[in-house]
């Protein structure tokens, strides 16, 4: 079986799929699948690239980066018939050369152009066989005023929010602030819809610090989020399922614990070991709430139409409420990310958990 892995991308988190795609190049079981590894640059071209995982990890503090001057990689022209073979094609100076047969296509991207639907339908177009959810939940997913209003519609849970517009922002920020006083409890967290690990977020204390961290969420995305804060415990649960996304399986929990030295889960603390960060897998907490952040889970990925593979990540509030935050269509994917820890702690290790999502992807 021969599987192309994609990573890199057009979006902020272009360093962390990077890191994504050097766990998965490390692990692949090499004697059942060749590798096609194909970054994608920060510009949206295609070019094959090194499949050496050393390439691919954080050093001195900085993300790797798919470099610019690699051989441009050609996608298939157009559907083919079915049996037919999905080939791709490599640039080699004036030449273009077969690079390989390919079975599936595993996107490790994370955000807009990657996770949010649009390679998805190009795929759609051209065949090809890929890991993960389809079209619509992408772009759902990736959108977190979008999904929250499919959520709310499933009669899931979610934290009261204001959605504000750039042009709205600039015309009447007064107007915003008023409403936002009125209907949203302090802390709020501002966020910008369809961004990734955190980027461009920042958790408001005082309103006078609100104008400031629209700019930072605006800097993402013109559609942004004002979000109340949930007083209560974050927890993130994986979920798997086929094509289809027919009878999801859930993992245990985990918990994310963050230390009084910081403000929120944020980027740094996340990737770049800033502050006190403890994943805590499985998740402390008693049978009954487990079963619920379970059974929501589940629930949210049926209701969003996901398929392959999500991590639902939600908060377990002080009265044992389950409040979802957000849900990942392809999560962080290092052997140390969240989603492949639930999953080893469920009796299925990173190099199983590949294959079976390039199984239920071929399926
Ligand atoms: N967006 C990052 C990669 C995550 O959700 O894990
Ligand atoms: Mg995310």
């Amino acid at each position: 079986t021969t599987v192309a892995l994609l990573f890199g991308g057009r979006s902020g988190e272009h360093g962390i799929s990077c890191v994504t795609a050097g766990g998965v190049l490390a692990a692949i079981d090499r004697t059942r699948y060749d590798v096609i590894p194909i970054g994608v640059t920060r510009d949206g071209r295609y070019v094959l690239v090194s499949d050496d995982p050393e390439h691919w990890r954080i050093t001195d503090g900085k993300a790797p980066e798919v470099p610019a001057d690699g051989d441009e990689v050609l996608l298939p022209a157009g559907a083919h018939r079915p049996g037919e073979p999905i080939v791709l094609r490599v640039i080699r100076g004036d030449r273009v050369e077969t690079l390989a047969e390919i079975d599936v296509l595993f996107p490790l991207l994370h955000g807009p152009y990657g996770e949010d639907g649009t390679l998805q339908g190009a795929l759609d177009l051209l065949d090809v066989p890929y890991v993960g959810s389809g079209v619509l939940a992408s772009a759902v997913c990736m959108d977190k005023a979008a999904t929250k209003t499919a959520l709310r519609a499933a009669g899931i849970p979610c934290a009261p929010d204001v959605v504000v517009r750039e042009d709205e922002w600039a015309q009447d920020a007064q107007g915003v602030l008023d409403r936002v006083r009125r209907d949203l409890e302090l802390p709020w967290f501002v966020k910008p819809a369809r961004a990734g690990s955190s980027l461009g977020v920042t958790k408001v204390s005082d309103p006078a610090e609100l104008d400031h961290a629209m700019k930072t969420a605006f800097a993402e995305d013109p559609k942004v989020l004002i979000e109340a804060g949930v007083a209560g415990r974050e927890v993130e649960c994986g979920v798997l399922a086929g094509r289809g996304g027919e009878a999801p399986r859930t993992t245990v929990p985990g918990e994310v614990r963050i230390g009084d030295d910081l403000e929120f889960y944020d980027y740094e603390s996340k990737y770049f070991g800033k502050g006190t960060v403890e994943i805590e897998v499985p998740a402390q907490l008693t049978g009954e709430q487990i079963a619920a952040v379970r059974a929501v889970a589940a629930h949210a990925f049926v209701s969003l139409g996901l398929e392959g593979l999500a991590r639902v990540d939600v908060f377990v509030a002080a009265d044992g409420r389950v409040v979802v935050n957000e849900v990942n269509t392809m999560p962080g994917f290092t052997p140390f990310s969240m989603f492949p820890v639930l999953w080893a702690n469920m009796g299925l290790d990173y190099a199983a958990l590949i294959a079976e999502l390039v199984e239920l992807a071929r399926a």
